[in-house]
């Protein structure tokens, strides 16, 4: 009785737990915390280890911590690499949007990456609840990703979202409010910029860290030959010399280092089509593919696919914020909430 009162007066939260970024959404008010999924620990002289940062103070803090600091990202490649820092993360995250909005004990809705196993959803659940929520429900991320992309999901009718992360691309046909298709690859925006790295060191014997491939994918990254090929310059350290030293790089390069990863993406969207039932197929032959998550705004993406898969390819509006937003929207509509949502 104490709790549903509690209830009344209560905010109930989205969390996209994302693998790169973190984003919470209060109900009603729209997006209020929007950082990287990263927490700095600092440890003492007895091991004992505390928060220091989290987010992007500790994003600014990766690679540049001195030895009793470490910057970590919990979350990698989908899976919750770090139990103890992903419930500092979500507690941090949690109370944040809890001190600024005065909450009580709010019903949270958590969309998490496809395919986490039975411990790590349970991992998550209780974090949120220690957190202090009263209900936590978890989404899977094809969907979120195809309601925040504006998709019918509860019609009888096949609509493709390929999410493209940081840690995953999920591929999700849905139909009828549920996940008729899906299927999540390790290959998504943290092994795109690995492969940056790799391709400097092979090809120009320079060694840089993943922040600047980042960097680098973002300011020059394209999947296309642009009519315009754009070049910057990158510092790193000569791999023989072992000096500092600095190189162009063009669009072209960043294109050639990034070819066998969107191949990948290709391939596992090409599986998904295969096995699709004929009827659903038709409907996405119709309706196209659509591209959310970070992922999406390498240049030239939806025409990269496009030609590949011969289909219409289009990008969500803020491609970065749809799982947040359909995550948003689950939790306003409970009826979405029961067929996709689910209880540990
Ligand atoms: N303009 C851009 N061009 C290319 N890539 C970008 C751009 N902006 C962001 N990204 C990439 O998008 C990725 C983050 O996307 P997103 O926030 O959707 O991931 P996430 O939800 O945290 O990860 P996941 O869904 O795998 O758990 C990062 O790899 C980032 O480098
Ligand atoms: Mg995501």
């Amino acid at each position: 009785m104490f709790k549903r009162v509690l209830g009344m007066f209560s905010n109930d939260l989205a969390i996209d737990l994302g693998t790169a970024n973190t984003l919470v959404l209060v109900k009603g008010q729209g997006i209020c915390i929007n950082e990287p999924s990263v927490v700095a620990i600092q440890y003492d002289k007895h091991g004992q280890q505390r928060i220091l940062a989290v987010g992007q103070e500790a994003k600014n803090m990766v690679g540049k911590t001195p030895g009793n600091i470490k910057a970590i990202r919990p979350m990698k490649d989908g899976v919750i690499a770090d139990f103890e820092v992903t419930e500092m993360m979500i507690r941090y995250f949690i109370e944040k949007a809890h001190k600024r909005k005065g909450f009580f004990s709010p019903r949270i809705i958590i969309c998490v990456p496809y395919g986490l196993t039975q411990v790590e959803r349970r991992a998550v659940k209780d974090s949120a609840e220690n957190a202090g929520a009263r209900y936590v429900y978890l989404i899977e991320e094809p969907m979120a990703a195809a309601i925040g992309a504006g998709l019918p999901v509860k019609d009888p009718n096949g609509n493709l979202v390929v999410d493209i992360g940081g840690g995953t691309t999920e591929i999700g046909v849905t139909s009828l409010g549920g996940l008729v298709q899906s299927k999540s690859i390790r290959v998504a925006g943290d092994s795109i910029d690995q492969a940056i790295v790799d391709y400097l060191k092979k090809n120009f014997n320079l060694l840089i860290g993943d922040r600047i491939a980042e960097e680098l994918k973002i300011e020059i990254g394209t999947a296309i030959p642009l009519e315009e090929e754009l070049k910057t310059t990158v510092r790193g350290r000569d791999q023989i010399e072992g000096s500092l030293t600095s190189i162009e790089i063009t669009s072209e390069h960043i294109r050639e280092a990034i070819q066998n990863s969107l191949k990948e993406i290709v391939d596992a969207l090409q599986s998904v089509l295969e096995q699709t039932p004929p009827e659903l197929a038709g409907d996405i032959v119709e309706n196209g593919i659509v591209l959310t998550g970070g992922g999406a705004l390498i240049r030239g993406l939806d025409k990269y696919i496009s030609d590949i898969v011969k289909l219409p390819v289009y990008i969500a509006e803020d491609p970065l914020l749809a799982v947040a937003k359909g995550t948003g929207i689950a939790l306003d509509e409970l009826d979405i909430l029961q067929q996709t949502a689910y209880e540990d």
